[in-house]
């Protein structure tokens, strides 16, 4: 079972009992060697470089601009709005991932992000849900991908709220697999005596759990045809966006994505473009430097539509991605990993010692026959929390939304109260169930509403 090399997480072998040697066989026996060797030889042989060539920007639908194209979008929203009514659409939110640089030991949704209410960013995500399957008569249904790390945790959280007003039958968890990490000489990693370190193995393990978990023929009995996907950190999202799903549905695709102009050829955002007839995300540090900086006529970046990690996919897609048995590549990352030492104590280094492996959800657009490009607006769609503090962090997430609010209030004739900055002098918090958008909110308020600071609008 065990392959030459790894002998070593045997080590504690005579000290951990019946049960822990039970636990340690049963993860031994899910591994699969060949696939970890082969990840290893790939790190020590140093990654092949992208091919490139033939690179162009991907075909990007753009924002609408003059009158027809607006009107044009009304018919788009339709078709997303006749597969809502139809029940057909369904909202998945990808919350495996660790939370690890904002520095919190819970899942990353349980962190407090309203501006004055505090609701959590999952109660935020479940109103928004609420408020959308309200609005078309239907259930909306809610799948939730964690992991071994954060799914007993997550499930209480919701059990213990309720569900957030959601119906408990249209919420469905299941988790990711776990891939184990590696140290930097090819060998397992044990952070107890009877267990070795793995992680999750990426959003894009979310192709396959979807089907091993049940969640797919859920999907399926209940004819769900699009999922809404998006990734827990993001606050602003628009969660079953109907244009977004009438353009999918449009365009016959079977995968999309939101994009957005990348802000300098620097950020750290993978960029969607096309290598022949494929659509593909080519990430940040893959991209060389003549690409990143390459100029159009006008200016601007040639390849800057930056992936926002908002997807549209179709359930016959993934159905059609796991019979084809098409797996997603590993990507390779250096990390600290904790370990244990000689004593048999656990160290958690501060320096990268062993590399995690992770599937991107992205590179199924390279198989989808049709895809969707569509540009947004990056601060009405697109407000992340990476970090504990700066760059996307809590901070920027909230006054992304307090300006939000106060642009929806103004296109309702509100006057809104700026500091010199252009900063909303106040705290501003629409709950999505009273409002999902600007125009809900423009049928709600009545001309004569006046905006006091701080200003919480709720059901
Ligand atoms: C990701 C994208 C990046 C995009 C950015 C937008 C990758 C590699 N990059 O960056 O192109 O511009 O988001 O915000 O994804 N997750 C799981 N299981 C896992 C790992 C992650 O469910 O095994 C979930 C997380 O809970 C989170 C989301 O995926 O909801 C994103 O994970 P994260 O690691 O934060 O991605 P980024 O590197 O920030």
């Amino acid at each position: 079972m065990i392959r030459n090399g790894h002998g070593h997480v045997l080590r504690w072998w005579n000290e951990i009992g019946e049960r822990g040697r039970a636990r340690l066989l049963q993860q031994l026996s899910s591994i699969d060697f060949d696939e970890l060797d082969s990840l290893s030889r790939r790190y020590r042989e140093g990654k092949p470089p992208v091919s490139l060539e033939g690179i162009e920007p991907a075909d990007v639908i753009s924002l609408p601009k003059t009158k027809g194209e607006i009107s044009a979008l009304e018919r788009i929203r339709r078709i997303g709005e006749e597969a809502f009514r139809a029940g057909e659409v369904a909202a998945f939110l990808v919350a495996g991932g660790q939370a690890t640089r904002l520095g919190i030991e819970t899942p990353k949704g349980t962190f407090k992000i309203t501006p004055i209410k505090k609701k959590t960013i999952f109660e935020h995500h479940a109103e928004k849900i609420r408020a959308i399957s309200k609005r078309y008569g239907k259930p909306f249904p809610f799948y939730v991908m964690t992991s071994e790390t954060n799914g007993e945790p997550t499930r209480e959280f919701f059990e213990r709220h309720r569900h957030f007003g959601l119906n408990p039958a249209d919420v469905f968890f299941f988790k990711q697999d776990m891939m184990p990490a590696l140290d930097l000489e090819g060998r397992l990693v044990l952070d107890a005596k009877d267990h070795i370190f793995a992680s999750p193995n990426g959003h894009g393990g979310s192709i396959s759990s979807l089907e091993k978990s049940g969640a797919l023929a859920d999907m399926k009995a209940r004819g769900i045809k699009y999922l809404s996907y998006f990734q827990v950190d993001n606050v602003l999202i628009k969660i079953g966006d109907p244009i977004f799903i009438g353009y999918h549905i449009a365009k016959g695709a079977e995968m999309s994505v939101k994009v957005a102009p990348k802000r300098d050829p620097e950020e750290k955002v993978g960029v969607v473009c096309r290598l022949g007839d494929i659509t593909t995300v080519i990430e940040y540090s893959d991209l060389p430097k003549e690409h990143k900086y390459a100029l159009n006529k006008d200016g601007s970046l040639r390849f800057s539509a930056g992936n926002l990690a908002i997807h549209v996919l179709s359930v016959s897609f993934v159905e059609r991605l796991n019979a084809e048995k098409h797996s997603l590549p590993f990507h390779i990352a250096e990390k600290a990993i904790p370990f244990l030492d000689d004593r048999g104590e656990l160290v958690k280094p501060k320096q990268k010692n062993g590399l995690k492996f992770e599937r991107f959800v992205f590179d199924a657009l390279s198989h989808a026959q049709a895809s969707a490009i569509v540009e947004v607006n990056r601060d009405e769609e697109f407000a992340p929390i990476k970090n504990a503090d700066g760059e996307d962090s809590p901070e920027t997430a909230r006054d992304l939304m307090i300006r939000l609010y106060a642009k929806w209030l103004e296109g309702a004739g509100m006057q809104i109260p700026h500091n010199a900055g252009g900063r909303v002098k106040g705290l501003l918090e629409i709950s999505p169930l009273f409002a999902l958008d600007a125009d809900e909110l423009k049928r709600k308020l009545s001309p004569s509403f006046e905006v006091r600071l701080p200003l919480y609008l709720g059901p």
